[in-house]
């Protein structure tokens, strides 16, 4: 099977190409990746001679022509700008990266007979759930998204079930909650937490630090999409989730409480603006149909990721030294 895998330089494609070799081995997996803010060749380094990579802008609609040409069974969609600050400063960067990017990749998978075409997608689409109740996202939840980031992410859901219903082409689509494990730069709370306590800095909680996530370890997405990628039905979507809800005093906590550091390194910052205050996922269709579970609790996949952060200093310390402040939170932090 040939496989064309999206974004595989970031976070989650990253570990799902690692996934791949590792589950999948005769797959032949190509990677395109633009390597912006996230994107980082060092995550691929171990298998880079096990896989055809290129470093271009999915816009660049001619570099991506020949490797349709030559053929693809899957395309798995993972690039997209994702952090939502940086949405907030820069909406055009998203548009381009997340809307026009998405559409080329679909005509050109429509074009050149790709069997499947997976968009992986977020629960920030739906919008935001009251703190204090049992309401859950899924499949049938109606779309509200806040910020840029999930507005341009709720565009190209749209573009991806248009193009099953208007060209036919086989699609499915995730949407999933957030995900932690190795990997991640430090622009998201796990490793901004983690990677803030390892070196004795203010783990920085945002307004009041109750806003709830569900937290998803990276490998359970990776198995989810797995299951979705060769068993699910074509034009469905699946929501995943960790079951795993947690807020930002607790993660502080935690993280400080396995690094056995002081509860004093704890700092509340100003709230980004429209921040979301609850997100949480149903994902009984996924669990139902084909069968997914996921595997750790929070703690244990939290354990698991601050080892690895451990034990991987010189995959993060170049970061420390261009550490990224969103301009709301400059005078917090100056
Ligand atoms: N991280 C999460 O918690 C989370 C939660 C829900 C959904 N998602 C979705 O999962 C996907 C992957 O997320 P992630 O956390 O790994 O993101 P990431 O930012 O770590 O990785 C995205 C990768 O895509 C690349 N990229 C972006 N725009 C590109 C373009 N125009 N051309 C080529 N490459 C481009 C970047 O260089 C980067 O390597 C995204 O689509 C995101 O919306 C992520």
């Amino acid at each position: 099977m040939k496989i064309l895998v999206t974004g595989g330089a970031g976070f989650i494609g990253s570990n799902f190409v690692h996934y791949l070799r590792k589950n999948y081995p005769d797959y032949q997996i190509t990677v395109v990746d633009k390597l912006n803010q996230q994107g980082n060749i060092e995550n691929l380094r171990p298998i880079m001679e096990e896989i055809a990579f290129h470093e271009f802008d999915l816009v660049e609609e001619s570099k991506l022509l020949p490797i349709f040409e030559a053929g693809l069974d899957y395309v798995v969609h993972f690039a997209a700008e994702t952090n939502v600050d940086r949405s907030i400063e820069d909406p055009d960067n998203f548009v381009s990266s997340n809307v026009l990017a998405t559409n080329i990749l679909l005509r050109l998978s429509r074009d050149h007979g790709v069997k499947r075409f997976h968009h992986v997608s977020t629960d920030e689409v739906f919008g935001s759930l009251e703190l204090g109740t049992d309401d859950k996202f899924n499949e049938t939840t109606p779309y509200d998204p806040r910020s840029p980031y999930s507005a341009t992410k709720a565009a190209s859901d749209h573009l991806v079930r248009s193009y099953f219903h208007t060209y036919q082409l086989d699609v499915t689509i995730s949407n999933c909650s957030n995900n932690y494990g190795p990997y991640q730069v430090p622009e998201n709370i796990v490793p901004v937490f983690t990677l803030m306590a390892l070196n004795d800095k203010p783990l920085t909680i945002y307004g009041d630090g109750k806003s709830v996530r569900d937290y998803l370890f990276v490998l359970d997405h990776c198995r989810a999409i797995d299951l979705i990628l060769h068993k699910g039905k074509a034009g469905e979507t699946y929501c995943v989730g960790g079951g795993q809800e947690q807020n930002g005093i607790q993660i502080a906590n935690s993280v400080l409480s396995i690094t056995s550091k002081s509860t004093d390194l704890k700092k509340f910052v100003t709230d980004r603006p429209g921040h979301d205050r609850r997100y949480a996922i149903d994902y009984s269709k996924l669990e139902k149909e084909l069968g997914y579970k996921p595997s750790v609790t929070f703690e244990e996949g939290l354990r698991q990721t601050i080892d690895w952060y451990q034990q991987n200093e010189e995959w993060w310390k170049p970061y420390m030294e261009r550490f990224y402040v969103p301009q709301f939170m400059k005078e917090d932090v100056e």
